[in-house]
């Protein structure tokens, strides 16, 4: 199935690691200039940049930006316009854990888990809508929640808890806004993916990765690309009809048993 998504501009946050990795592969492969937004460490990114030009013949540009920072959003898409002159595509997957308990958690950690997560993803959509509505251009806007937008039994998530929730009330009140200006916002929920935190898990606690996936139904953990494969589906326009909708790619982890 073609997506329908060559010469398209994909930014993706947090693109350099782990699942985001997978999502801007995934988009490349599909044909997708990209805007790989990395937080910390360049070299990923730049090499990735390397790597998909030579592979899959498109062409792609890192930016290095806070997505809980107004100015860096906005330096964001700039270098996107200035490479590409307009973004077709979001993904918003930048987001870090947590591991205070609530009694011990202080003020300074509660805003910083909220800018890197909620916060983020809420100013990043800001601005795709403020430079997409006036060109009358048609849009997408995929957000990464977690199993934990739904459930989580873990101590110590209270800030990565509370705006996973509300990541799941944003993708809906984004859609009620923007979708009368052909702005489709959806979510993915993934539950236990193979990157940084598992893949550490797997390494150095092989008895607790065992434990978690024996959790998974399916009874296996995600790869990457399968996260950046319904990101893909959900961005193309062969996906229409969804429209604020949030896709569990947990593995049954939602079931409950
Ligand atoms: N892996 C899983 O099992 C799993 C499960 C459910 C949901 N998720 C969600 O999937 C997304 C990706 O997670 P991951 O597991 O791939 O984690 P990861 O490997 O730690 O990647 C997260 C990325 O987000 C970046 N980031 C964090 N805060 C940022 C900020 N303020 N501005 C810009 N970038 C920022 C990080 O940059 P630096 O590290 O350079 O600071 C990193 O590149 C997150 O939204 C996470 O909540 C993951």
């Amino acid at each position: 199935m073609d997506l329908n998504l060559k010469g398209k501009t994909t930014i993706v946050t947090g693109g350099s690691k782990g699942i985001g990795a997978g999502i801007c592969e995934v988009f490349a492969q599909e044909g997708s200039n990209l805007v790989i937004n990395y937080h910390s460490d360049a070299a990923p990114a730049e090499q990735m940049c390397r790597d998909f030009a030579e592979k899959y013949g498109i062409k792609a540009v890192c930016v290095k930006g806070n997505v809980g920072s107004e100015e860096d959003v906005k330096r964001i898409f700039d270098v996107a316009e200035e490479n590409f002159g307009t973004v077709d595509v979001l993904v918003n997957n930048a987001g870090r854990g947590g591991t205070k308990l609530v009694q011990d958690m202080t003020i300074e950690e509660w805003n910083a888990s909220l800018n890197d997560n909620l916060t983020g993803q809420f100013l990043m959509s800001r601005e795709f809508a403020r430079r997409i509505i006036p060109t009358g251009k048609p849009g997408s806007i995929v957000n990464i929640l977690s199993k934990a937008t739904r459930t989580s039994t873990t101590k110590g998530r209270v800030g990565y808890v509370a705006n996973k929730a509300g990541e799941e009330g944003l993708v809906h009140a984004l859609a009620v806004d923007l979708t009368e200006h052909k702005i489709r916002v959806n979510g993915v929920m993934p539950g236990f993916v193979l990157a940084h935190t598992l893949l550490d898990q797997q390494q150095n606690n092989p008895e607790e990765f065992e434990r978690r996936v024996n959790r998974v139904p399916i009874k296996r953990v995600g790869q990457p690309w399968e996260i950046g494969t319904m990101c893909a589906f959900l961005a193309s326009d062969k996906c229409e009809l969804a429209v604020g909708t949030v896709v569990d790619m947990t593995g049954g982890l939602l079931l409950g048993f």
